[in-house]
């Protein structure tokens, strides 16, 4: 068969959704400040679905960071590979700020966070090697583990239990074999909220020999009491072996890291395959990064406004009835019952009607018969937006439950 023909057929599980989608439900376009209130199509929206947790997109202090860098640098600056020609004072700066900052001894930049995580489990296990990662991870850490050569074995979510007999499955190979063992999970699943279960999975470690790999993207910045991360949160720090975290969330930015061991890194500089063969980190976000650290570090008022925001949020929705599922961090989740029709009305409802603008969620991420709409807090959000977005949930689930989407035809984008 042809290939474009046999993709003509079959456009993916999102993509056939696109003829009607695409421009509202996908690719929308959210334009002017990046700040609660945007254009969508024309028409102002209270956003919820940006991971500018910290507000920092539109910070003054970082705009001008960001402007001053590109200014002085350009984008270019530096040409080629760390390793070959692409190495500056200044990105070894950020590597030695990030590892003081997440309690490291020693970091390494990443170009970007999805790749850095593929690259790194790749680096990290050969074929005599075990993987034991939880079931809920993100497309990262699955497409890491798909790299894998040797075997791996997945945990029920947060389970503890189920971890402890992948763990025992492990060993008896690595038994065989003479390999290791790396766990990997992550600090804030982006999804449902849920804090990773970093205290239990640490304390396994006392029976069973490994290594624990964290991907905290939604923790980094969010979490413990500088902002460390999840396991500063639950005070487990030093259980995590690697600590990774994106830029792409609280730094509000492009670039990742990946921090550990002087030894490992030194290893993971010279066997990064994502990082060996590609370009360095433009020198503007190194710039602009050690600008957002610095504001990471001295004005934990910005993480304050974040979780009174938080608590607003999530308190106010279970005040009302709504089920917010189990989440621990500022990840929001609401989830109603309705069909894939039901969604796609609400999404349009909220947005045309409610001036509400935020992510949904449907199966296969979700049960059938499940919706999820996933609100995403942050600093600059303020006490009357929640107020606002409160309300505007009551309005449509009054309304879903009344069957009133389900009787309407469905809308369609143009
Ligand atoms: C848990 C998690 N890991 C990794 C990534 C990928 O990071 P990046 O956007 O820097 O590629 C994301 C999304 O941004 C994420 O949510």
């Amino acid at each position: 068969m042809d290939l474009f023909e046999k993709i003509a057929a079959n456009r993916g599980p999102l993509g056939s959704h696109s003829h009607y989608a695409h421009g509202y439900f996908t690719f929308p376009k959210l334009e002017g400040e990046i700040e609660p209130r945007m254009i969508f199509r024309g028409k102002e929206v209270l956003t919820w679905s940006l991971n500018n947790y910290l507000g920092l997109a539109n910070h003054p202090e970082v705009r001008k960071a960001d402007a001053d860098g590109a200014a002085q640098y350009g984008m270019a600056l530096p040409m080629g590979a760390r390793m070959m020609s692409g190495n500056s004072n200044l990105h070894e700066q950020l590597e030695s700020e990030l590892a003081d900052f997440v309690q490291k001894p020693d970091c390494m930049l990443l170009n970007f966070g999805y790749q850095g995580v593929v690259s790194i489990i790749d680096a990290m296990v050969g074929r005599h090697d075990v993987i034991v990662y939880d079931a809920e991870s993100h497309a990262c850490i699955i497409d890491g583990v798909r790299l894998h050569a040797g075997k791996r074995f997945v945990y029920t979510h947060n389970d503890m239990e189920s971890l402890e007999k992948q763990l025992q499955r492990a060993k008896r190979i690595t038994d065989e074999t003479g390999g290791g063992i790396l766990v990997i999970t992550e600090g804030v699943f982006g999804m449902s909220g849920n804090q990773g279960n970093l205290k239990g999975v640490v304390a396994l470690k006392e029976k069973y020999e490994f290594r624990l790999f964290i991907d905290d993207a939604h923790g980094f910045g969010t979490m413990g009491a500088t902002g460390a991360g999840t396991g500063e949160e639950q005070g487990v720090q030093d259980g995590i072996d690697l600590y990774f975290s994106t830029f792409a969330k609280s730094m509000a930015s492009i670039g990742a890291f990946v921090a550990g061991p002087e030894s490992v890194i030194e290893y993971l500089r010279y066997n990064m395959r994502s990082q060996i063969f590609a370009k360095s980190l433009p020198m503007p976000l190194v710039v602009g990064a050690l600008k957002r650290l610095e504001l990471l570090r001295t004005r934990p008022e910005l993480k304050d406004n974040l979780w009174t925001i938080v608590r607003a949020l999530q308190s106010g929705l279970r005040e009302k009835g709504f089920n917010i599922g189990t989440t621990s961090s500022p990840v929001t989740p609401v989830f109603l019952n309705g069909q894939i029709p039901d969604a796609t009305q609400i999404t349009f409802d909220l947005r045309e009607n409610y001036g509400i603008f935020c992510s949904i969620v449907v199966y296969p991420v979700v049960p059938k018969g499940v919706i999820m709409l996933r609100l995403i807090p942050t600093a600059v959000h303020s006490l009357s937006d929640v107020e606002q977005t409160i309300k505007a949930f009551e309005a449509v689930a009054e309304k879903l439950d009344k069957g009133l989407y389900s009787k309407t035809s469905p809308v369609l984008a143009n």
